[in-house]
């Protein structure tokens, strides 16, 4: 089964995403982490970022692998060098690039394969896994994640005033939504989860809980599927499927209001595994 976590920056996803993937028992996907790697690749190679042929070309001769916690590019770790304020304040052209977008879209599909996975970034349930059974849609709002942002820049050493912190959100939060390929968007079917006001604990349990309400909406629709195949006897299809909305309700009973933005309408491909 397929988890989407998508949102704003600042919003805890990282973070949370890991912290559910481990709970839940699947892999974690951070493809945040590929755009950087793609960043991180051109700047060192003295490749052009605001040249999208060469930047792309670049991109397709990469080798990024996920191995427990770290990032591997090319058999390199840069689990840490991909992190750096240089890769973050260029990461722009490259995440617009839509030659790269496309590839490492395929990429992701390829490493979801049929596993059990929780992927983490800005286009996953709309144009990665648009097909995926849960999309969350994670945020908070701006002020909390520049507060949390600047408390965490804090804990690191680093003094930042909220403002600015707030400043470069914002403007992060433009870019983000304003791509013309694969934006930030939540999902038409994505569940909001609003975390200002929720301590981390609280936000994972209640991601948790919607994981956990769709498996068994996923599970008792199969048996729906089946029952209705070759049901003899009366009462076993509509039981199954009253169930089935009962979980429906409970899984998106009390959600923030949805976008009604449309989703891109990329087919899922279907593809082989390898893993962290
Ligand atoms: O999540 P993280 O901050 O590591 O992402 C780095 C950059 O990659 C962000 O600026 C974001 O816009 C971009 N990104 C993206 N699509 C994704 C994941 C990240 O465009 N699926």
């Amino acid at each position: 089964m397929i988890v989407t976590m998508d949102g704003p920056a600042g919003a805890g996803k990282s973070q949370l995403a890991r912290l559910l993937a481990a709970r839940i028992g699947f892999d974690f996907l951070d493809t945040g982490a590929m755009y950087r790697c793609v960043t991180l690749a051109c700047l060192e190679r003295g490749i052009s970022i605001d040249d999208p042929t060469a930047a792309a070309d670049c991109a397709l001769s990469l080798d990024i692998q996920f191995s427990d916690s770290s990032v591997l590019l090319d058999g390199v770790d840069v689990s840490h060098r991909i992190r750096s304020p240089q890769v973050t304040s260029s990461i722009r052209p490259i995440a617009d690039n839509p030659i790269i977008r496309e590839r490492l879209v395929e990429l992701q599909r390829v490493w979801a394969g049929a596993r059990d996975v929780v992927t983490e970034g800005r286009d996953q349930g709309t144009v990665a896994f648009p097909n995926a059974p849960c999309k969350i849609y994670l945020t908070a709002s701006p002020q909390e994640r520049a507060r949390r942002r600047a408390n965490q820049l804090a804990r690191e050493g680093i003094q930042a005033d909220l403002d600015s912190v707030l400043r470069q959100q914002n403007q992060r939060d433009l870019e983000d939504t304003s791509r013309a390929f694969g934006p930030l968007r939540a999902a038409s079917d994505a569940i909001h989860v609003f975390s200002d006001g929720l301590t981390e604990d609280e936000t994972l349990d209640r991601l948790v809980e919607i994981v956990e309400a769709r498996r068994g909406l996923a599970f008792t629709e199969k048996l729906t599927e089946k029952s209705t195949e070759k049901s003899t006897i009366g009462n076993t299809e509509s039981s199954f499927t009253s169930d089935a909305n009962a979980l429906k309700t409970n899984a998106t009973e009390g959600d923030a209001a949805k976008t009604n933005a449309a989703e891109a309408n990329t087919p899922q491909t279907n593809v082989l595994a390898s893993k962290s």
